[in-house]
């Protein structure tokens, strides 16, 4: 497979107009008009690249989507307020309005293409966390220009292509999360990689019904128990919960082994399974985490996510964090600066380890400058 080509590929910058995609899709709150950010994690990732090209002499327009507004102007989702943070971070760097808000975006139409290209002389993809999507901003603009994956791109493909192919071992993969059917194709790749695979979250119950047991009202998907069942009866290794805390039939807090009476519904793992979770991790040399093991948002419920995140901390193995909830729940926690690296993508980091590959890197590795 070809290399991605990298900054240093554009050749020299200075006057150049560079526009650099980036997942600036922030977590925000507040009224539809005066929204704010929650966490500009996403927009710091993007400064080493923007900076590197700044210094340089280049003039660069951000572009990003945030939300998913449908091809329409939705207010709540203008870019107004990443504009404002972006020109406290990195003065005079332009940032172009949601890209969503047109629909040749997502629909990838070489007209929505010209129209972001006009007047840009080259192309940067910095958005690792859309980098999965096949829209107009990320494929198609390496057609045309000078194409490079910024720093933060390439930083994450290095990382979890790492993972994916020369792991440390015992390598372990984490995963928790509502949907076992988002996830089952990176379970199935995942198995042929890992030493062993933990499993909670709300996905768990699916498993656990697979193997028989009553899960009460908790999430169930119940077409996937047979996939589940399958998965099971591999022969690798998977661990499940084998305590849960929950709800009872009345709405009271309580806890239960891995048979839940009608009624019960399961929103954490118990401390005996976190406690066995903990021990997986701590012996391991590689560890990916995506998906967190209850609903950590109620404080009844964040036990289990909180001692996998320490555990993630705490381990001297080399620790990758997948994005969404579970980055979430690791800054929830004060652990985001102990584990060895967060990815800035769910869904992205997900399909990189599933498929070993992502639209957007095949645009990049097209561009006329790739080697
Ligand atoms: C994300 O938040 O995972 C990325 O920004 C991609 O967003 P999307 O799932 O709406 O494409």
């Amino acid at each position: 497979m070809a290399s991605l080509p990298t900054l240093e590929d554009l050749g020299d910058v200075a006057g150049k107009r560079v526009l650099v995609r980036t997942d600036f899709n922030v977590p925000m709150e507040g009224p539809d008009d005066a929204r704010v950010i929650v966490d500009d994690f996403r927009i710091r990732a993007a400064l080493p690249t923007i900076e590197w090209l700044t210094s340089r002499g280049a003039h660069v327009v951000c572009a990003t989507h945030l939300g998913r507004p449908k091809g329409a102007v939705v207010d709540k989702y203008s870019v107004a307020p990443l504009r404002e943070r972006l020109g406290s971070l990195a003065p005079g760097v332009e940032l172009m309005e949601n890209l969503r808000f047109h629909p040749g975006e997502e629909g990838n139409d070489p007209e929505f293409v010209a129209q972001i290209m006009q007047g840009i002389d080259m192309y940067v993809n910095d958005a690792f966390g859309a980098a999965h999507r096949a829209h107009a901003s990320i494929v198609g603009p390496p057609q045309t220009v000078p194409s490079a994956a910024g720093r933060l791109l390439q930083r994450e493909v290095e990382i979890l292509s790492g993972l994916r192919d020369r792991p440390k071992r015992p390598f372990v993969a984490v995963l928790g999360g509502a949907k076992v059917s988002d996830k089952l194709g990176v379970i199935e790749s995942l198995l042929n990689v890992v030493d062993s695979l933990v499993i909670g979250g709300g996905m768990c119950f699916t498993f656990l019904a697979a193997k028989g047991y009553p899960i009460g009202d908790s999430l169930c998907e119940k077409d996937q128990i047979d996939v589940c069942r399958g998965l099971l009866e591999s022969g690798r290794t998977i661990h499940l919960p084998d305590d849960i805390v929950g709800l009872d039939a009345s709405g009271n807090y309580a806890t239960f082994g891995v048979r839940l009476p009608d009624g019960a519904k399961g929103l954490d793992i118990g401390p005996g399974s976190a406690a066995a979770f903990s021990d997986v991790i701590m012996d391991a040399r590689t560890v990916f985490w995506n998906g967190p093991m209850g609903m950590f948002e109620d404080e009844r419920f964040a036990s289990g996510t909180r001692t996998v995140a320490e555990a993630m901390a705490a381990t001297k193995a080399f620790t990758v964090v997948g994005g969404g909830d579970s980055a979430a729940a690791l800054a929830q926690f004060k652990l985001d600066d102990d584990v060895d690296h967060v990815s800035t993508g769910g869904g992205a980091s997900l399909e990189l380890l599933e498929l070993g590959d992502l639209p957007g890197l095949q645009a990049l590795r097209g561009a006329p400058n790739a080697q």
